[in-house]
Formats: structure tokens, sequence, C-alpha cells
């Protein structure tokens, strides 16, 4: 049987969970891919078709980078006993193991530095919390590009922040010289049609979109997504309440995992974020 693909409208208030949504204004085949994201967990071993990785890595190239400088890099990993490795160090989460690669996004000042070493000039403001936030910024840029290019082409993901848990660990499996920092993991696959992964909905427009000055948040705004993404958790069987699951994840520092000693790690893997 052929599914019919969702109208604009569906997609819409599918992101929602908006029994009734407005008419895009306008449609095309972007916003349609932008609009079914959703995180892919269960994969399928098979490897990616040849040249897939590069067109992942040139759609993440052609992110816009602060000022040109292009302070990142990623690192391709394949080897399922790699894979299997670095699983560990994240989270023990298993669609690292599953999926052919985990692209892991780094923050890279090594590369100017290298370039300033060679022709034996400063590169003081390397060394500022600004750099090192470009960095961030336009590592994670570059990962969101290559996610919708692999969307777009029928695979799944899932970014991996449990790749900071460890960072110094990471550093060491991947050969992360000073200067270079893992940001984040991005799994990639062919997703297993036995998990049925769907779109999670978001909070109403009202709750993000301020216009000219910014408004406080309304509680019957907050309420009204509790109440439909509680429908989303059910289908999942999952705890329904996304209120409980964002204050238990921000509520202590333990919590956080390990990543609570991120500035102690960067400073050590050489970002001094002055
Ligand atoms: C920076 C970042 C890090 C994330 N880290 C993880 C992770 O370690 N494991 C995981 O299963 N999902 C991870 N996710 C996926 C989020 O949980 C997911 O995007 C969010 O719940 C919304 O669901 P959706 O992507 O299906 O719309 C991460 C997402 C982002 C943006």
């Amino acid at each position: 049987m052929t599914q019919t693909a969702p109208s604009p409208d569906q997609v819409v208030a599918q992101r929602y969970r908006d029994p009734a949504p407005a008419t895009p204004a306008e449609w095309n085949p972007v916003l349609q891919v932008l609009h079914e994201h959703r995180s892919v967990r269960r994969y399928l071993p098979e490897p990616l078709p040849e040249g897939v990785l590069e067109l992942l890595i040139s759609a993440a190239q052609s992110a816009p980078t602060s000022s040109n400088l292009q302070v990142w890099s990623v690192v391709a990993v394949r080897d399922p006993q790699r894979r299997a490795r670095l699983a560990a160090l994240a989270g023990d989460q298993e669609q690292i193991r599953q999926a052919p690669l985990l692209l892991v996004w780094t923050a890279d000042l090594a590369r100017l530095r290298g370039l300033a070493a060679a022709r034996g000039v400063p590169l003081d403001g390397a060394d500022y919390l600004e750099s090192s936030y470009v960095a961030f910024l336009d590592a994670a840029l570059a990962a969101q590009n290559a996610l919708v290019a692999a969307e777009s082409l029928g695979l799944g993901t899932v970014y991996i922040g449990a790749i900071r848990n460890n960072p110094e660990q990471v550093a060491a499996e991947l050969e992360l010289p000073s200067g270079v920092f893992a940001v984040v993991g991005l799994v990639v696959g062919r997703p297993d049609p036995a998990e049925d992964a769907r779109v999670k909905p978001r909070l109403p427009q009202a709750a993000v979109l301020h216009e000219e000055t910014y408004t406080p948040a309304r509680l019957a705004d907050i309420d009204d997504y509790e109440q439909r993404i509680a429908q989303f958790y059910a289908e999942q069987d999952l705890a329904h309440s996304w209120i409980d699951r964002v204050l238990a994840r921000l509520g202590s520092a333990k919590a956080l995992k390990g990543r609570d000693r991120l500035r102690e790690s960067l400073a050590a893997r050489g970002f001094p974020l002055y």
C-alpha cells in the first residue's frame, strides 16, 4: 500500500499536536524536511551508501561560520569497536553501537593556533570565552546542516550530548590535540522501522516568539503544551510530564552526568575561557 504524503497543514499540526493549525503561507521540500525532524534511536546495521559522508560534510561546510574562521572539525567514526568504546563513555547509548556512523563535531582552535605558530605571530584572542563560544556555535551550525542533509536523504539521526560526559577519555580515544574539544556527537544511519519514531511536539509559538520585546512565559501556554506532549509520551510508554522532565534534567549538578565539570575539562584541553 502506498502512503500519501501528509499535507503542509498536517505536517505543521503534527509539530505542535495542534488540531487546528494555521495553513502555512508557503511550502517547499526544505520546509517539509525541517518540520518532519525526529530523533531516531534504533538503527539497522547497514553501512551508508558510498559518497553520503562526503555529502553530509559539504552540507556542514555550507553553514555560515563566524568571520569565516571555520573553527570546527569533525571526526567520522565507523569502526564498530571504537564506536562501542565511545558509547561506553557517552551514557552507554545503544544507538552509537547500532548505527554505522558517529560524527563527532569538535570546536577546533588548534588549526588557527598552528597557523599562528608557523608565522610566529600571537593568537591571544583565541584564549577568550568569546572564541570558544564561536567555535562551539560554528560546530553546532555545521552539525545541524549535516543533520538536515541526512534527513533529506531519508536517513535517521540523533545528537549525542553525552559525548561531553567524559571529555578527557573521548579526546584520548579520538586522539584530539590540545585546542580541539568534542562538542556533540551525531549518530547517522538507516532507521529501524520497528522503532516508529514520532515527531515530538514543541511549545506553542506563543511561548517562544516575542514580538518586539520580551514577555514572560504565560503558564496557560505551558499547561496547554504539557497536555499535548503527555499524549506523545503515552504513545512512547514514557513518563508523561514535560515539566517534571525538564526540572529534573537541570535540578542538580549531578543530573548533568559529568558535564558539571565542563569548565575544568575545557581549561585542561586548551580552552582557557578568559
Ligand atoms: C545538543 C543535543 C544533545 C543531545 N544529546 C542526546 C543524547 O545524548 N542522547 C539522546 O538520545 N538524544 C539526545 N539529543 C536529542 C534530544 O533529546 C531531542 O532532540 C529532543 O528530545 C527533541 O526530540 P526530537 O529531536 O525527536 O524532536 C540531543 C539533542 C541535542 C540538540
